[in-house]
């Protein structure tokens, strides 16, 4: 039977992370699955592909902030920029190549990090006139740009929207200076106003900003303050992460070394920040669009990116540590920045690790991916999987409903908003049983 006692517990924050971003879990994959990856990729992706995204990794930032967990460089000289650069295009004509990709256009974009604003204006052109020279994506519905604040000039914002960005994605993370400070973020918070500006003025199609809930040295006040203030900003959307303290970020070392508690607020704490957060920002027309994410009601507002992925969309990643998805098979690159430089000088695929998923790890992953959204239609899974999910999954909805974390209408399923704030601690018990060990201890 399904207890979920042990998540309605106010548990302290511990190194460690209960995000859920893909499933099988990537302890799952291993080397020995390389040439599973290269015989689906010399396959023909057939009449009606699933759609295709590009993911462009620039693992670069001015400084680690704390909490940080991504594959990131803060020392890297102009001239090993160029070579990580030219390494990406050469990464991307070998994949233009694959006749599983041959002829198919990306409907979606994304420049994530790292920090991609970290490039000069001149990088950035460089490199998206060298992809497309293999590659174009005019007809892309959404280009995605991740930026940190402090890293913006208006001449540079304007060279983003020329290389065809749709949607700005701003770390703003929080608008109190001690606190960006106490959490080594690079920027402070008027850099922050003097970038949205900016942003504004050049036009995106979408702005979205990030904030962390739960930031070492937040308080209620602060937080307050600080939902206000990007209030008063009027994004198309926003991202309220709560807080975790990824094994290999400088937080978790520290408390390591020093045998002490983290420094971050209980996960009850960080959950009532973001329902303060998302409450203030419906009052105002915006609507939940995810665990994490508002969105203004009135705008044409979709995240194609993230529904795209959360259906089993193809993406291909490129750059240092990248993720890919295609033909039903997880892989990631070579995670050094020499072993990833190596075998692209070497016109190989710089591929580390994969897992070619089975057809129900394909479902679970999508039913995973898809309770983030905060519902679930059981027809969809019964269409593509033929998969009963309700039945299926009886003692877990059971559970759910018990605990008031869901409510099942026929085949709608709706996570309650108390559900929708623990979702990555829920949603380990859609795993194999091989993969429950990641069962939360409470949170
Ligand atoms: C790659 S960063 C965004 C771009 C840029 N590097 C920046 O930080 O401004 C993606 C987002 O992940 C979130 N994030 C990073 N580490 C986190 C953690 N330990 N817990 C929760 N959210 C985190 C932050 O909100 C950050 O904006
Ligand atoms: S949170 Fe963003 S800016 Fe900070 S180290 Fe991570 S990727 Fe870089």
């Amino acid at each position: 039977m399904v207890q979920l006692d042990v998540i309605q517990k106010n548990a302290n924050t511990e190194v460690g992370s209960y995000f859920v971003a893909n499933y099988p879990p990537f302890s799952a994959w291993g080397p020995g699955h390389k040439q599973a990856v290269l015989d689906g990729l010399d396959q023909s992706a057939g009449p009606d592909p699933s759609p295709l995204g590009l993911y462009i990794h620039i693992p670069f930032c001015r400084k680690r902030c704390h909490f940080c967990y991504f594959r990131v460089y803060t020392d890297r000289n102009s001239s090993e920029i160029e070579q990580y650069l030219d390494a990406l295009t050469r990464e991307i004509e070998l994949y233009s190549r694959k006749p599983y990709l041959q002829n198919r256009d990306f409907q979606f974009v994304y420049f994530g990090g790292g920090t991609p604003s970290y490039l000069s204006g001149d990088q950035l052109r460089g490199l998206v006139d060298r992809v497309n020279k293999h590659w174009r994506w005019e007809q892309a519905r959404e280009v995605t740009f991740e930026c940190e604040p402090g890293t913006l000039k208006k001449s540079k914002l304007e060279a983003i929207k020329e290389i065809g960005v749709t949607r700005l994605s701003l770390g703003i993370e929080h608008f109190d200076d001690d606190v960006l400070e106490i959490n080594g973020r690079a920027h402070r918070s008027p850099e922050v106003l003097r970038a949205y500006e900016w942003a504004r003025e050049v036009g995106f199609d979408q702005i979205n900003v990030d904030l962390i809930a739960g930031m070492a040295g937040d308080t209620d006040a602060k937080w307050e303050d600080t939902v206000a203030r990007t209030l008063a900003l009027k994004p198309d959307n926003l991202t309220v992460y709560q807080m975790e303290v990824p094994q290999n970020s400088t937080l978790a070392r520290e408390a390591r070394e020093s045998d002490g508690e983290v420094p971050i607020a209980d996960w009850g704490t960080k959950r009532k920040w973001v329902q303060q957060a998302f409450d203030a920002f419906c009052k105002v027309g915006y609507e939940v669009s995810s665990a994490y994410t508002v969105v203004k009601r009135d705008n044409n507002n979709g995240f194609y990116y993230r529904d795209s992925l959360w259906r089993g969309a193809d993406m291909i990643g490129t750059g240092v540590a990248s993720f890919s998805y295609a033909n039903g098979i997880h892989f990631q690159n070579e995670g050094g920045w020499a072993d990833y430089l190596d075998a692209i000088s070497n016109e190989q695929l710089p591929i580390a690790r994969a897992l070619p998923a089975t057809d129900q790890q394909r479902m679970i992953r999508e039913l995973v991916l898809q309770h983030k959204l905060g519902k679930v239609d059981a027809g969809y899974f019964r269409d593509k999987f033929q998969v009963e999910i309700a039945t299926t999954y009886a003692d877990v909805y059971d559970a759910m409903q018990k605990s008031n974390f869901a409510r099942i209408d026929g085949d709608h399923i709706q996570l309650t908003p108390q559900g929708l704030l623990r979702v990555d601690a829920l949603l380990p018990y859609f795993f194999e049983p091989e993969y429950r060990s990641q069962l939360p201890d409470g949170n």
